[in-house]
């Protein structure tokens, strides 16, 4: 049994791990990659995206290009963490992997009409190309087997005190999601900080001894040296691969049924998630969040997938 999913990514260092673990998990089916601006601008990951297969060696997975901003208000990149062309550190090759000429949510939509069982979304840029695609065609809802975001957060921001950049930059995109009745899981902040790119998993990955490894710890490198000036994190979070990890091994998290609200209108905490863990408002739960992360088990699935693709 796999998984079918459409990876909705703005690569982005993470997001690169992402494609490659959705591309080298035997249990994940990658059928397809839509790219949003987050990041970078849309123009960056969309060449990231398909610079990730290309130098993975990911052929016949169709990218196409969606979103170039949030719903509301303006992009603005998260250049202080991935560089100005969002994929800071190694010199890029050309990609050789084409762009499907179709908007990302025609694109969607004719990957999801087409597939014989509930396809999964997997999200790890902000939600926009979700919502857009939830609120212009409803009617594939039940088509949808689960959105999986990595986004928000149970703590702590990063962007601001309360919010975390996914969520930040399209807030109003979370809360079209939520809406939507589709089974939705937040793999957040306060999980993907426990993936931490130590100098010890950065050795381990570099041991695989390819040049896609060299590849991603180059990135790696980058990320973390961001991460130490940004952040005062000298080993940086890997955020987004744990969406694709919880579905390629769901033994690999601990996860809660809970209820979520993003905040739209905070003058301080706009994009916060308020994720009501101890059911103080008593309201309906609308989503499951990711809580712990198995860390040996998920660096052994990206190590993994390294190794499979090459
Ligand atoms: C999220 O924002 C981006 O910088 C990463 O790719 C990840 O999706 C973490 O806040
Ligand atoms: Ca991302």
């Amino acid at each position: 049994m796999t998984t079918p999913i459409i990876l909705d990514c703005d690569p982005g260092h993470d997001d690169v791990f992402a494609i490659w673990l959705a591309a080298g998990d035997p249990a994940i089916e990658l059928r397809a990659i839509t790219t949003v601006g987050g990041n970078g601008r849309l123009e960056h990951t969309t060449l990231n995206a398909r610079i990730a297969c290309t130098v993975a060696g990911i052929e016949g997975v169709p990218i196409a290009a969606g979103a170039a901003g949030p719903l509301a208000g303006e992009l603005h990149p998260a250049d202080w963490i991935h560089g100005d062309n969002a994929l800071g550190g190694p010199v890029l090759p050309e990609p050789t992997v084409p762009l499907d000429e179709r908007d990302a949510i025609t694109f969607m939509r004719d990957v999801i009409e087409a597939s014989a069982e509930p396809i999964t979304i997997v999200a790890t840029g902000p939600l926009t190309n979700v919502a857009v695609l939830l609120r212009d065609h409803a009617e594939l809802a039940p088509r949808i087997a689960r959105i999986v975001w990595m986004g928000g957060s149970t703590t702590r921001g990063n962007v601001t005190p309360y919010a975390e950049f996914n969520a930040w930059t399209d807030p109003e995109a979370i809360k079209i999601a939520l809406d939507s009745g589709v089974d939705f899981t937040m793999v957040g902040l306060n999980i993907s900080h426990q993936a931490l790119i130590t100098r010890e998993v950065r050795d381990r990955l570099s041991a695989i001894g390819t040049p896609l490894s060299a590849f991603g710890v180059e990135l790696l490198e980058f990320f973390c040296s961001t991460y130490e000036r940004a952040e005062r994190m000298p080993d940086g979070p890997l955020h987004d691969p744990i969406t694709v990890a919880l579905l390629a091994d769901p033994a690999v998290a601990t996860t809660v049924r809970t209820r979520i609200d993003v905040e739209l209108d905070g003058t301080e905490t706009r994009g916060a998630t308020s994720t009501d863990l101890i059911d103080i408002l008593g309201r309906e739960h609308n989503a499951t969040v990711a809580l712990d992360l198995d860390v040996d088990r998920f660096w052994g699935l990206i190590e993994r997938s390294l190794r499979a693709l090459g």
